[in-house]
């Protein structure tokens, strides 16, 4: 797939409709990680050094379609206004009459952000006549139509599938860059290649392992869904994390592993907590002898070092989901081993986003470590389990 660059896109003079991906975490309307707004400036200020005036269409969570002030895009707007070191218009609407004479009033030079696209039923229909209405109205306000919005690139919205399809495109900065890394780490990674896959659920990453498992040379596997590896095994798991009913499937993919010569790594050892708290009693055991009644919560030390070399011996390192619950500082050592072990290495070093790239943050290590940190989590995932992405697919040239 060629993607519409915006290197050839006329943007001098024109009003464009820029979709971003600002679907930022926040507590009390406070963005409490603004990566996601920092990863779209250089495509705004490009946009804005070369003569445009940019119209912002982005969302925040889910309000399923209903206006919820809850879900306001207004602290994002001013955020977008501090790092850019000049005021972002807010619309208090995502299209209707104030909108109109916003966009019409624009100079070039100037950013004006739509209210919360999702405030609108027609954004996520499921009817493409809907979407379609929606994406006429803000065809009407602009010009041409950037893409960037890398997280939303998985989901069929008007604003990210209808709208481009209206317009001259193009896909922005944020865009090319993570599907260029995405496209190398799939067709023409460096050797050794080591993928480290961690996070709560097995079955949310059943895809990219069939998908990677003929591609890498060594998988490694932590996290809530190391336990059904673990179990697939014949090993006890006490209260930890479990979906019985992949175990099968599991099991599947260890055979696919031997038989394609990959190698699987597995905890050798897990901290295991008396319960899921931060002050649980916890303590290191044989990841073969989880005891009843503990969880696993973290990999443990050996296994840590274990992973850390295998990093360190790769030349490309893609990783996503944590190893342990990071969030409670005594089940974090395992998350912040990868990443350490990734930062340290001097090849092409990817981490999904989501999970581990807000690990990344809260462990406060160093982003410029990393080769590349997606912003994108279900839709780094799904770019990884080969699917299409419609998103990517309507900025084609
Ligand atoms: C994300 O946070 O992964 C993206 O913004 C997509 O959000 P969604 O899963 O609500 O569509």
């Amino acid at each position: 797939m060629t993607l519409a660059t915006l290197a050839h896109l006329d943007v001098q003079g024109k009003k464009v409709l820029l979709r971003l991906d600002l679907n930022v975490p926040m507590a009390e309307k406070v963005i409490t990680d603004d990566g996601r707004i920092r990863a779209a400036l250089p495509t705004v200020r490009a946009l804005l050094e070369r003569g445009a005036a940019v119209i912002v269409l982005a969302h925040l969570g889910r309000p399923d379609g209903e206006v919820n002030l809850e879900y306001s895009l207004a602290p994002v707007a001013a955020r977008l206004g501090e790092l850019l070191g000049s005021p972002v218009q807010m619309a208090t609407e995502v299209v209707g009459a104030e909108v109109s004479a916003s966009a019409e009033a624009l100079q070039v030079g100037q950013v004006l952000m739509l209210e919360n696209v999702r405030f609108d039923a027609r954004e996520a229909s499921k009817d493409a006549a809907a979407r379609r209405e929606l994406a006429e109205l803000w065809a009407e306000l602009g010009d041409v139509y950037v893409g960037d919005g890398f997280g939303v690139v998985h989901r069929k919205q008007a604003s990210v599938t209808d709208l481009p399809a209206l317009l001259p495109h193009a896909a922005g900065l944020l865009i090319e860059a993570e599907s260029s890394v995405f496209q190398r780490v799939l067709t023409d990674p460096s050797r050794p290649y080591t993928v480290v896959l961690g996070g709560a659920k097995v079955s949310d990453k059943l895809g990219v392992i069939s998908h990677l498992l003929p591609r890498v040379n060594t998988l490694i596997i932590g996290g809530g869904m190391c336990y059904t590896f673990l179990a697939a095994q014949g090993n006890g798991v006490g209260n930890s994390l479990c979906e019985a009913d992949q175990i099968d499937t599991v099991a599947g993919l260890i055979a696919q592993a031997q038989e394609l010569d990959v190698t699987l790594l597995l905890p050798r050892d897990i901290v295991v907590a008396d319960s899921f708290s931060a002050d649980a009693a916890s303590k290191v055991v044989s990841s073969n002898e989880i005891p009843d009644g503990w969880m696993g919560l973290d990999i443990g030390p050996n296994t840590r070092a274990e992973f850390a070399a295998a990093i360190a011996g790769s030349a490309t390192v893609v990783w996503n989901g944590p190893m342990g619950v990071f969030e409670m500082s005594p089940f974090a050592a395992g998350t912040r081993a990868v990443a350490e072990a990734m930062i340290a290495n001097a090849g092409l070093t990817v981490v999904g986003g989501g999970d581990s790239a807000a690990a990344v943050r809260l462990l406060g290590l160093d982003e410029s470590g990393f080769s590349h940190i997606s912003t994108g989590g279900g839709a780094s995932l799904e770019y990884l389990e080969g699917k299409e992405l419609p998103g990517l697919k309507a900025l084609e040239a």
